[in-house]
C-alpha cells in the first residue's frame, strides 16, 4: 500500500519538455522564462509588479529591506506562522511584536493588533495562514491612519481572495513562496514579490540581483536572490492550473467537512463570508491528536502539524529578543491542530482510504 502524502507535485509532459528546452538553451538565469513567469503572475494577481526571487524567505528579506527598517523598529507579526515571517527582521535589528490569532481562522486578531501599535510600529505583516485571508480592510484603515506599511505574507495563499480580490496586492508589498508543498510550485525553491508601488517595484527588481541595472554598475544594496530559468519555466506551467486546483481543493474541503460533521468534538476549518480560502492545508483541531496521527500513520496516511512550536517560543527568538509575552489562543491551538492530505491530485481510491480511516478512528472513540 502506497503512502498518501500531504501534498503531491503536479507534473506533465509540457513541464518535462520545457525544462529540457531550458537545459539545452544555455540560458539558466535572467532569461525569457523568468520574464514570462513574472508577467503571467502579475496578470494573475492583477498587480503592477511581480518579481521572481529564490524563495519566500528571500522575498520577505527583500521586502523588509525595501522598507528601510531601522534598529528598534517594531513589526507586528502573528506567531502562528512559519518562522521565516519573523527571522529576516533580525538582520535589520528590527523587533517582531507577536500578536495572537482569531481561533476560527487562525489569522492575526485585528483588535489585538490595534493594541500592539506604538510610535515605533513601522510595519504589520498579515499572514494569510492555510490560505485564509486576513481581514484586510480594518488593517489597511489603521495602516493609513498611522502611516504603517503592510507586507502580506501570502506564502500559503496562492489564489486566495479577499472580497473578490486576489491577496498580495492589497497591502504595500506581497510575498509568495513556491516551496514544493505549496498550492503551486517551481519544482524546488522559489518565490515572488508583488506590489503596486512603483518605487518598491523598480527597486526590488534591482535588489534581487546585486542592486544593478547594468552588468557592472551597482546602484542599490542588493544580493543574489534570483529565480533561475528552470524554476521559472516550471512556475509558468504550474500557474496555468492554479485556478482549477484551488477549486479542487475547495471540493476536497467539502469532502472532509462532510466526514467530520458527524463528530462534533472535531473543529473543522471556518471560512469568513468575505473570504475565498485557497486551502493550502486542511487543518482540524482534535483532542488526543497523537493517537489520531498514529492511527492514520498505520494506514499509511500522512499528516502534518503547521506548526507545533509557535514562533514566539522558538529558542532563537528567545535568544535574540528575550522571553516573549504569552499568546493564549496560539499556545492552546498548537496542541490540537493537525493537517490532512489535501492535493488536487488525490484520486477516489485514496479519498476512500482516508474516509474509512477517519471513520474507523472516530467510531472507536
Ligand atoms: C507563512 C510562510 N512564510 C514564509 C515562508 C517561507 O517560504 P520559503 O520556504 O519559500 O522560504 C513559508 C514557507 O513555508 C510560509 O509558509
Amino acid at each position: 500500500m502506497q503512502e498518501i502524502k500531504l501534498n503531491k507535485m503536479f507534473m506533465n509532459q509540457n513541464i518535462r519538455s520545457a525544462v529540457l528546452e531550458v537545459l539545452n538553451s544555455g540560458y539558466y538565469v535572467k532569461g525569457p522564462n523568468l520574464r514570462h513567469f513574472e508577467e503571467s503572475f502579475r496578470d494573475y494577481i492583477k498587480s503592477k509588479y511581480a518579481i521572481g526571487v529564490s524563495s519566500g524567505t528571500a522575498a520577505l528579506f527583500l521586502a523588509y529591506q525595501e522598507l528601510n527598517l531601522n534598529p528598534g523598529d517594531e513589526v507586528i507579526v502573528p506567531s502562528h506562522t512559519f518562522i521565516a515571517t519573523a527571522t529576516p527582521l533580525a538582520f535589520f535589528k528590527a523587533k517582531p511584536v507577536f500578536v495572537d490569532i482569531d481561533p476560527d481562522i487562525y489569522c492575526m486578531d485585528i483588535e489585538k493588533v490595534k493594541r500592539k501599535i506604538t510610535p515605533k510600529t513601522k510595519c504589520i505583516v498579515p499572514v494569510h495562514i492555510y490560505g485564509h485571508p486576513v481581514d484586510m480592510d480594518p488593517l489597511l484603515e489603521i495602516a493609513e491612519e498611522k502611516n504603517i506599511e503592510i507586507i502580506e505574507d501570502c506564502c500559503q495563499a496562492h489564489g486566495a481572495e479577499y472580497k473578490g480580490k486576489k491577496v498580495g496586492k492589497l497591502g504595500d508589498i506581497g510575498v509568495f513562496s513556491f516551496f514544493p508543498s505549496k498550492n503551486m510550485t517551481v519544482g524546488g525553491d522559489g518565490g515572488m514579490i508583488v506590489t503596486n508601488n512603483e518605487k518598491y517595484g523598480e527597486e526590488l527588481k534591482l535588489r534581487r540581483d546585486h542592486g544593478r541595472k547594468s552588468k557592472y554598475k551597482n546602484e542599490l544594496l542588493g544580493l543574489n536572490f534570483r529565480l533561475n530559468e528552470i524554476q521559472a519555466v516550471i512556475g509558468k506551467e504550474q500557474l496555468k492550473f492554479l485556478g482549477e486546483w484551488v477549486e479542487k481543493r475547495r471540493e476536497l474541503v467539502t469532502f472532509y467537512n462532510e466526514i467530520f460533521e458527524k463528530y462534533p468534538n472535531v473543529k473543522i476549518p471556518s471560512e469568513k463570508e468575505w473570504a475565498k480560502c485557497s486551502y493550502y492545508v486542511y487543518t482540524i483541531q482534535i483532542e488526543n491528536r497523537k493517537s489520531f496521527i498514529e492511527h492514520l500513520s498505520k494506514k499509511k496516511i500522512a499528516t502534518g502539524i503547521y506548526y507545533p512550536i509557535p514562533v514566539h517560543k522558538q529558542p532563537i527568538i528567545e535568544e535574540i529578543y528575550g522571553i516573549q509575552p504569552n499568546l493564549p489562543v496560539t499556545e492552546e491551538i498548537v496542541k490540537k491542530i493537525v493537517s490532512l492530505p489535501l492535493s488536487p491530485l488525490l484520486n477516489n481510491e485514496e479519498l476512500n482510504r482516508i474516509e474509512v480511516a477517519i471513520n474507523e478512528y472516530m467510531g472507536d472513540l
